[in-house]
């Protein structure tokens, strides 16, 4: 065991802080190095002359700022990413971004192993254009352990959610030139369906989602037979589909023949079980997701399951696009998974999530939030023109929020304004950026939440 020798300062801050400074004096001077475990906690009270209760808040206070990380039956980790300092500049508050938690060891060891695993497909790569069926295979045992059971023949790989979402666009429009979905909804889904020339149906929704009978109303009068939807963290609305809402929304399609496109990429979020469209309906589903929200966008690694029929056209059109994703990216993505990366970010990007939802909604005083429990983004519901100013003149402040017209379907106008809570690396620069919105929102001349 290392020897180490804590000092505590002498200040009014709390025990607990005194300690985690002084646990990070001893990371700063390499006493603790990156990939180093810390002393069990027991060792660090006896040394430090604490209860252990106060190592376990100290440990937590520096997990909190990226500094260490706790592994489950392991211990506690110094990390190799040395977190920048929070920065004065402006605060980007407008991509869905989740901070890294690879630490730069483990995306070595990927990258390392993803290159020599790369080195033994055959026909450089030009074999099996939805992945080989190792990478499938890890891929299917990630989406059976964290959301729905998956064969690896059922899947086909790509480059990220995007492409998935433009596969299964493409493929419905073969029965239906419309597409109901949320409004507002994803960026990209309205530019893949504006590229394709297909239009996309409003349906008002609740709290929860889309109603069922809007949704049943939109499919009578239009005829239209595909529905997108994002049913967890509803980009940029933020809500959750619960259960209950899933069969309903089900039972509408069924009746009017309409497919689902699933959109679970926020999924690592989900507060209200695992169920999942798919999993109720695989013959009426396009399920897609990747490892963008929640591991790294980095990889770029997105996964589509069709419905069974409709696999050769998906093939297809995927030789049409390109030869596949790059083996090279698959291969990342999946070495990533077999490490163990996706537990590790999944449980901090929770945490993290958690932490930061409790502090919008307290400095901008929200009576409630979607997705208490943690959400990536948050939706200030607001006028047009308010949605507008508030944009304008936060980013005058230096914080950018997502413009509200990248969200509004074409024709309707934008309705709030979407903050991404887990885009500034900084809790810090988080707080700074909410300050401000909340003193642009006291001023009501400024913008009201509606
Ligand atoms: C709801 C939704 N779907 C899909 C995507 C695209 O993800 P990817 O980076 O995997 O292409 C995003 C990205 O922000 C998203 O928010």
């Amino acid at each position: 065991m290392v020897k180490f020798n804590l000092t505590l300062t002498d200040s009014d801050a709390p025990l607990h802080e005194r300690l985690a400074q002084a646990i990070n004096v001893l990371i700063e001077a390499g006493q603790f190095k990156a990939g180093d475990r810390l002393p069990p906690h027991r060792v660090i009270a006896q040394q430090a002359g604490v209860a252990i209760g106060t190592v376990t808040k100290a440990i937590d206070y520096l997990s909190d700022r990226g500094i260490v990380r706790g592994e489950v039956g392991r211990g506690t980790f110094v990390n190799a990413k040395r977190p920048s300092s929070p920065s004065t500049g402006e605060v980007d508050l407008s991509l869905s971004v989740p901070p890294l938690y690879v630490d730069e060891d483990m995306f070595v060891a990927a990258a390392e192993r993803s290159a020599r695993n790369v080195l033994k497909i055959p026909s450089g790569g030009l074999y099996d254009l939805k992945g080989t069926f190792s990478q499938r295979s890890v891929m299917a045992e990630w989406l059976t352990r964290t959301r729905v059971d998956t064969d690896p023949d059922d899947l086909v790989l790509c480059v990220g959610a995007q492409q998935a979402i433009h596969m299964a666009f493409s493929d419905v429009k073969k029965v239906s030139s419309l597409i109901a979905c949320e409004a507002p909804t994803f960026s990209g889904a309205i530019v893949a369906a504006n590229h394709l020339c297909l239009e996309l149906v409003p349906v008002d929704h609740d709290e929860e989602g889309m109603t069922p009978d809007a949704l049943d109303k939109a499919l009578a009068e239009t005829g239209c037979r595909a529905v997108y939807t994002v049913p967890v963290c509803q980009n940029p609305m933020g809500f959750e589909v619960g259960e209950t809402r899933r069969r309903q929304i089900l039972q509408v399609c069924l009746r009017h023949d309409a497919r689902i496109i699933e959109d679970d990429i926020y999924s690592v979020h989900a507060g209200k079980g695992r169920l999942t469209y798919k999993e109720l309906a695989p013959q009426q589903v396009y399920f897609l997701t990747s490892l963008s929200k929640c591991l790294t966008p980095l990889a770029r690694v997105g996964v589509l399951i069709p419905p069974g029929d409709r696999m050769i056209s998906i093939t297809k059109m995927l030789r049409a696009e390109a030869f596949g994703a790059p083996p090279t990216a698959l291969e990342f993505g999946c070495s990533l998974i077999e490490l163990g990366a996706d537990v590790i970010a999944a449980s901090a990007l929770r945490k993290e999530a958690h932490a930061r939802t409790e502090m919008a909604a307290k400095v901008l005083q929200l009576p409630s939030v979607p997705m208490p429990h943690g959400a990536p983004h948050l939706w200030l519901p607001m006028s047009a023109v308010d949605a507008e100013r508030l944009a304008r003149r936060s980013l005058e402040q230096g914080v950018r929020v997502t413009p509200p017209e990248a969200t509004a379907l074409k024709g309707r106008k934008a309705s709030g304004v979407r903050l991404c809570i887990l885009a500034p690396e900084h809790r810090d620069d988080l707080q700074r950026g909410l300050a401000i919105i909340a003193e642009l929102l006291n001023d009501s001349s400024a913008a009201t939440i509606v």
